[in-house]
């Protein structure tokens, strides 16, 4: 039922940012993260304009300023407050932004019962899509609020710890013999949603190849940093030596030294590295010269995919409903691959390009996903900030290869000669 679907997405969004003071809630820590407030508003006003604005009766804008601040990127749709500047706006405050979701929850919960069937059934796939970009801001409202945690010296944490302990496991290899395999979304028409980017559904040749079990470890990441990791032009893409120096990274994004002990920062305060948990928060290129100081590779989009629809589950994928907001120990292999979603975004080797036929959706809603297929790379599976209901074996996300605010880990690939596996 629509009217429960949406009455669901939009409580979850409240409940995340309820730990968040106003002044949590305001602070824009770089341009790439967005103040908690922001994306509260700015998905309200996703529904206003792609879906109110064209069917309610006597429609008129909530506050006509709103269109203007809390567009993202839509040219179609007009002119917008420049993103690395959502942070000094104080007005309207947090609680003015609640008054605003309320508003348009009213008229949106009015609009979807009193449409007759015909209506409802054109424009059900806008109001699902208003679900499940509601559903990606809800992930990003918490890799921003992390970031803007991280810089305070109170430390403070975004919710207590659950740790869960446990070891990671001996990583073991499983191998798939590949050939000409299909990857992409099947399609909406069975009431499934995905994104325009996952269609359409296709051919592609894989070799036969080999996917770690489990992801690389903090353990595993320490090893390579003592060898030198950061220091070694030979394991590096050239865009990547050139950043590590730039920026002068030495370890992951979230990692503090400490009298020679390294800490993380997490959303649930700062710790000790866990060797045992997965490395999270590196770039593209961190991931490519580990694989590389490794002697293996980054798995290709189409092997992961090829792969996952293989797998079966192994035990309750580590997303958002677990609140444990970190990824969490591999543990015991239990033949499957492990964390295949949940706990890390997993960087792949693929360029974040149109698949063959690919057609965006004409009018504004076509700015959705294609025009940023151009330098980025895809990711794949999940991870621990994750909504429920929101990973799937073809979703395809997306950052540039220097992105690490992401929780983003690898999953180490490599070519198999045999091909005796699983097709
Ligand atoms: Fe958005």
């Amino acid at each position: 039922m629509l009217t429960s679907r949406y009455a669901e997405v939009r409580a979850y969004t409240e409940q995340l940012a309820a730990p968040l003071s106003p002044e949590d809630q305001t602070v824009q820590s770089m341009p790439d993260v967005s103040p908690t407030k922001w994306h509260r508003a700015h998905v309200s006003w996703f529904f206003e304009t792609f879906v109110l604005a064209d069917h309610e009766a006597r429609f008129a804008p909530f506050q006509d300023q709103y269109w203007f601040l809390f567009n993202s990127y839509y040219e179609a749709v007009g002119p917008r407050y420049a993103r690395p500047l959502r942070g000094v706006i104080s007005r309207p405050g947090a609680h003015d932004v609640g008054r605003y979701r309320a508003n348009i929850d009213d008229r949106m919960q009015d609009l979807i019962g009193g449409l007759d069937d015909g209506t409802l059934t054109k424009l059900a796939p806008t109001i699902e899509l208003g679900f499940h970009h509601e559903q990606q801001h809800q992930e990003l409202l918490l890799m921003d609020i992390k970031h803007v945690l991280s810089l305070n010296p109170l430390e403070p944490a975004y919710a207590p710890r659950r740790d869960s302990g446990g070891s990671a496991g001996v990583l073991a290899w499983k191998e798939y013999e590949g050939g000409l395999v299909e990857i992409g979304h099947e399609s909406m028409a069975d009431g499934t949603f995905c994104f325009d980017n996952e269609l359409p559904r296709h051919q592609q040749w894989l070799q036969p190849y080999r996917l770690a079990d489990r992801l690389v470890t903090n353990g595993e990441w320490l090893a390579f940093m003592a060898d030198g990791g950061y220091r070694r032009p030979e394991l590096w893409l050239s865009d990547g030596w050139a950043r590590i120096n730039e920026e002068h990274w030495r370890a992951p994004f979230y990692w503090i030294e400490r009298d020679g002990v390294w800490f993380e920062h997490t959303l649930t305060g700062t710790w000790p590295v866990d060797p045992e948990l997965p490395v999270c928060h590196i770039s593209h290129y961190e991931a490519d010269a580990y694989a590389s100081w490794a002697g293996k590779r980054l798995p290709t989009e189409a092997e992961w995919e090829h792969a996952a629809r293989l797998e079966e589950s192994d035990g309750p994928a580590n997303l958002a409903d677990q609140q444990t907001w970190h990824p969490r120990s591999a543990g015991v292999s239990s033949g499957a691959l492990r964390q295949l979603f949940g706990d890390c975004w997993e960087w792949t080797s693929s360029a974040y390009l149109p698949y063959p036929g690919f057609r965006h959706a004409d009018g504004a809603i076509g700015e959705y996903n294609g025009k940023f297929m151009s330098n980025q790379m895809v990711l794949r599976g999940g991870c621990a900030l994750t909504p429920p209901g929101h990973a799937r074996a073809s979703y395809r996300n997306f950052f540039p290869a220097g992105a690490r605010w992401p929780l983003t880990g690898l999953r180490l690939a490599d070519d198999a000669v045999t091909g005796r596996g699983p097709r």
